[in-house]
């Protein structure tokens, strides 16, 4: 595994980091769940990310990472990077949602009961909320920080505007932001094209990037069919719509990897990402061992020739 600065600071991370959103809820299999963060560990991912609502239900996945670092990876704590977040909606009423100091400071509370922790090396507010002041937002991450419960902070999902305000309010604070988590892979592109990328570089801020196969669609999953268990079929978050009007570019780009370049359609979405050394790490999920296997082959440092990085866009943009 190699390991990249977060932005200019100290703190490295796993060039691939593994993601609890899906597959380590308690609808899951906890020996597979089990098997899977176990090997993730063995193999150099010290990174686990999770947030207060991952599951189903939530706080589940939460729950699934406390159980196998009570049986298998507490002895490896300082090892190991955990994050956590709260912005989304967790529980009922005015409290259990968005950017108050209140929900994000009982959030992390219940957090790190249901992990075991005494603390977690990143706290994150999940997004940006229209109606809380981005300074109480920030305000609770410092106080976060210095109450011990979390060692650094990020932010996810704020576009270039909000960001730069929160990094700007974090710094003043003197807790500077550490990362942001944004989705970013060959079909979303934002980050380049809104800035974000530029920003965070100013402010050294890292940048981990979630989502990066596209939930499935940038693998080899969907190539033939809907396979039975596969996300398509029991997430809301990835439909047979957003499948079927991308099955096109995503056949011509595993052209391009298997016939062009030897490699798995996943191995070049992961690459790809990693072209931009402003990315610290590519943040995946895995329903099962093997998949994690392929993903972390990238993990090699080998880069991507410019004339394969200019056939994708051209993919891309006749798409
Ligand atoms: N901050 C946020 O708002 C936010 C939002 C979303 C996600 N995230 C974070 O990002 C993490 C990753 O997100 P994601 O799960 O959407 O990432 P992803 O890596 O784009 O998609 C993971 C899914 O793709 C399939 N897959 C992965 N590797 C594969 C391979 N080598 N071959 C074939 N299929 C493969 C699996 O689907 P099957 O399950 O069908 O096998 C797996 O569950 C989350 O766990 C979470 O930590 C953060």
């Amino acid at each position: 595994m190699i390991y990249n600065k977060t932005g200019k600071w100290g703190l490295k991370l796993p060039a691939v980091s593994l993601g609890l959103w899906h597959n380590f809820g308690s609808e899951d299999s906890f020996d597979n769940a089990r098997r899977v963060l176990s090997h993730a560990f063995d193999k150099g991912i010290t990174h686990f990310d999770l947030a207060n609502n991952y599951g189903p239900i939530y706080g589940s996945a939460e729950e699934t990472l406390g159980k196998v670092l009570k049986s298998d990876l507490y002895g490896h704590r300082d090892e190991l990077v955990i994050s956590t977040k709260a912005g989304y909606d967790m529980w009922p009423g005015p409290y259990g949602d968005g950017g108050s100091r209140k929900y994000l400071i009982s959030s992390l509370d219940q957090s790190l009961k249901r992990m075991g922790l005494e603390y977690v090396d990143i706290f994150y507010h999940h997004r940006p909320d229209p109606e809380t002041p981005i300074e109480e937002s920030m305000m609770a991450l410092d106080q976060i920080v210095r109450s011990g419960k979390a060692l650094y902070v990020g932010i996810s999902n704020y576009h270039p505007k909000e960001a730069k305000e929160a990094m700007q309010i974090l710094k003043e604070l003197g807790t500077p932001c550490l990362i942001h988590q944004a989705k970013y892979n060959m079909f979303e592109r934002w980050i380049e094209t809104e800035g974000l990328l530029d920003a965070l570089e100013d402010y050294g801020v890292g940048l981990i990037a979630f989502s990066p196969l596209a939930q499935g669609l940038l693998t080899d999953r969907y190539l033939n069919g809907i396979p039975e268990g596969s996300r398509i079929t029991h997430s809301k978050f990835l439909t047979e719509a957003a499948l079927n009007e991308k099955m096109a570019v995503i056949k011509e780009l595993n052209n391009l990897a298997t016939k062009g370049l030897g490699m798995g359609l996943s191995e070049l979405a992961l690459r790809w990402i990693l072209r931009d050394k402003r990315v610290t790490s590519v943040l995946v999920g895995a329903s099962s061992v093997e998949q994690l296997d392929k993903n972390m082959s990238i993990a090699d440092g080998k880069e991507l020739p410019a004339d394969a990085i200019a056939k994708i866009d051209k993919i891309l943009a006749n798409g």
